[in-house]
């Protein structure tokens, strides 16, 4: 027998709450787990933009043979527009090389496997708390990953001295990876003053930024969300970004992600490409094309892309809305002060709720949320606010 010996594994803390959802009967229930955003009839929308990209695309698409391993060039200099401004010497390319991978997590994937790969590094620095990809990630690729302390359950803010203090122990060469916007699961994000502190930081010790970026367009602005990585371009010669569309395009199930890589020059960004080649074309031989083509479809066309940058602000708008009014009605209904949650950025809510309250809004009120007591605020709406409002109140009250 090869495989009786197989234990089974724990479900995925967030794709696995998806599944558990699926599976309850309660009519009343309600997904907050997984961020992906919902409308306020609590469907998640094809934007509009997209469906009229894909019309063109189905209309003058020539052929389904395989694309370059790193994606259409095109995609990478429009990526690069959007990460780095416009007037960035990082969009025609030059120190900059971009490759299409499936998703924010195939980038960053693809970037931990080069890292390793390449012996650029072999510890990594991930926010305590973090996505749980996170840690999965590093230790598929091979790397160490050590934790560096993020979030003040006091202040419900960044805990930017212990942060500092702890990076201070990493080595030199060490990787550090960061979120640039919309930190996961918190919503708390670095001030512009600390992300300059941050950044002059990792130049001086020469720890190697790896930026996850997933949320560009969700927090304060698709410009204002990359302030952190254009401060970090600033003072750091070389740094890797991961950044995805699943979010800010809805294009979850199309995998579109992108692995930047910056490095100190031209000549040295080549070779890196080469490399970067070498580990995409291993894991998955070259990117799928369909919403790669959605990407550079919309952002290469004025009339797409102004319709774009509308529908990502309804969403946002939404979102901020949809925190206010939760910190309103639990204020209202005297489960405590809530404020805070209206100063977190993007989907995700830390409420600040215990793993046993988390789980008796489960069972008691068929309300999912991720364990760390993570609430995707981009699933709350008009009609199922009061019904969490109250569920909330009553798991508090009765502890
Ligand atoms: C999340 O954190 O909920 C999203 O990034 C979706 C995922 O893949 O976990």
């Amino acid at each position: 027998m090869f495989f009786d010996r197989i234990e089974a594994a724990p479900a995925d803390p967030i794709l696995g709450l998806t599944d558990a959802f699926r599976n309850d009967p309660n009519p009343e229930k309600i997904n907050l787990g997984v961020g992906v955003y919902q409308d306020d009839a609590g469907k998640t929308p094809v934007l509009s933009c997209v469906k009229d990209a894909e019309k063109f695309i189905l209309d003058n698409e020539q052929s389904k043979s395989y694309l370059p391993i790193t994606g259409l060039l095109e995609f990478g200099v429009l990526t690069r527009a959007l990460i780095f401004g416009t007037s960035s010497e990082f969009v025609a390319g030059g120190r900059a090389v971009t490759c299409h991978c499936p998703g924010g997590t195939g980038a960053l994937r693809i970037g931990a496997d080069f890292i390793k790969q390449q012996n650029v590094a072999s510890t990594i620095w991930i926010s305590d708390p973090t996505w749980a990809n996170h840690y999965q990630i590093a230790t598929a690729a091979g790397l160490k990953y050590e934790r560096y302390p993020y979030y003040d359950r006091v202040t419900h803010g960044l805990a930017f001295e212990k942060m500092l203090e702890t990076l201070d122990q990493a080595q030199e060469g060490d990787v550090v990876l960061l979120h640039a916007c919309c930190h996961n699961p918190t919503g708390i994000d670095p001030t512009a003053e600390q992300w300059e502190a941050l950044a002059q930081f990792m130049a001086q010790k020469k720890l190697l930024p790896f930026i996850d970026f997933a949320y560009q367009g969700f927090g304060k602005g698709i410009e204002e969300d990359a302030i952190g990585i254009r401060t970090i371009a600033k003072h750091c010669k070389e740094f890797i970004i991961a950044s995805s569309y699943s979010k800010n395009l809805g294009l979850y199930n199309e995998r579109v992600g992108a692995l930047t890589v910056v490095s100190a020059d031209a000549e040295t960004a080549e070779r890196v490409n080469s490399q970067v080649k070498i580990a995409v074309r291993t894991a998955i031989s070259n990117p799928p094309a369909h919403g790669e083509k959605i990407v550079t479809t919309i952002l290469g066309n004025d009339d797409l892309r102004k319709k774009w940058v509308e529908e990502l602000a309804a969403m946002r708008g939404r979102i901020h809305e949809m925190r206010q009014m939760l910190a309103d009605k639990l204020s209202a209904a005297g489960a405590g002060d809530f404020s805070f949650i209206t100063e977190q950025n993007g989907m995700f809510s830390f409420s600040g709720l215990n793993k046993e309250q988390v789980e008796k809004l489960k069972q008691n009120f068929g309300i999912y949320i991720v364990g760390s007591g993570r609430i995707c605020v981009a699933g709350i709406n008009t009609s199922n606010i009061d019904k969490l409002v109250s569920a909330i109140t009553a798991v508090i009250k009765n502890d």
